[in-house]
């Protein structure tokens, strides 16, 4: 399995911390809220209504995800380990809470990983589920119409740089940045197919190790949630001036349908 940590771009003691309190697996995530008060995750978040997000997806190498179709995750492809015949992920769905006996489990059959993904850039990939879940998707972006605005992210990652990987989902609230602030931020971002979300100026709100490969969404003009961004890196989580990075889904939306009618056939 690919380290979904990958895109940190710069190591440092923190990440080295941030590793040890890694948890892979749903099943071991702690720090439950015990109530429906805010909490901070994501990072600066609170929790998700049961059903207020039914097309998420919780990957069981410690990554999110969204039901593109009933039997496709799109993720992200630091998230996977290349393409080709994969049991071994299992998508939980359905629940906000991971040890929800309501939850549904269904293995992987295949993994297909961004064609040319070389760890900069095209981070996306689709994982082919053994069953449909029976649960509404989640539409992708086909033009850059909604790369502007607020937009919603949500997982059950770290609720700081280092903290553990969380039992609820969680939500919060992000603002676009424009090319040019993200691009003064960070050097090495690739522009047409990154697209940055975040309070540059404050920070204290963003995704964070564990939410990579979820969605980033929005209302679109009829009211309907659109997926616009699939989480991808950032430097630490939630710092002033140090924006979310997030796959830019109309690039590629393409290239994602092209490939879902390929995992179909
Ligand atoms: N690469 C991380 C993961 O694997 C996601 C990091 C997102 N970071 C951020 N500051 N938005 O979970």
């Amino acid at each position: 399995m690919r380290n979904p940590w990958k895109h940190i771009k710069r190591a440092s003691a923190l990440g080295a911390v941030a590793l040890a309190a890694f948890s892979l697996t749903p099943g071991s995530a702690s720090a439950a809220p015990t109530g429906p008060e805010p909490s901070p995750s994501v990072v600066g978040g609170t929790r998700a209504a049961q059903g207020e997000f039914p097309f998420m997806v919780r990957l069981s190498m410690g990554c999110g995800g969204a039901l593109y179709t009933q039997d496709i995750v799109l993720t992200a492809a630091h998230c996977v380990d290349g393409s080709g015949a994969d049991t071994s992920i299992t998508a939980t769905a359905g629940v906000v809470d991971l040890q929800d006996p309501d939850a549904i489990e269904v293995k992987s059959t295949e993994v297909l990983q961004a064609p040319g993904y070389n760890g900069t850039g095209k981070d996306w990939a689709l994982i082919k589920l053994a069953e449909p879940i029976d649960q509404p998707t989640l539409k992708i972006a086909d033009t850059t119409d909604y790369n502007e605005g607020d937009f919603t992210i949500a997982g059950w990652g770290a609720d700081a740089e280092g903290g553990d990987q969380q039992r609820y989902l969680l939500k919060a609230t992000v603002p676009f940045v424009d090319d040019a602030t993200c691009k003064a931020a960070y050097d090495e971002l690739v522009a047409d197919e990154e697209l940055c979300a975040g309070k540059v100026d404050e920070g204290g709100v963003d995704t964070c190790q564990g939410d990579s490969g979820g969605p980033m969404f929005r209302k679109d003009d009829s009211g309907q949630w659109i997926q616009v961004g699939i989480v991808s890196w950032g430097e630490g989580c939630a710092r002033p001036g140090k924006p979310g990075v997030y796959t830019e889904v109309s690039t590629f939306a393409e290239d994602i349908k092209a490939a879902a009618t390929q995992l179909d056939g």
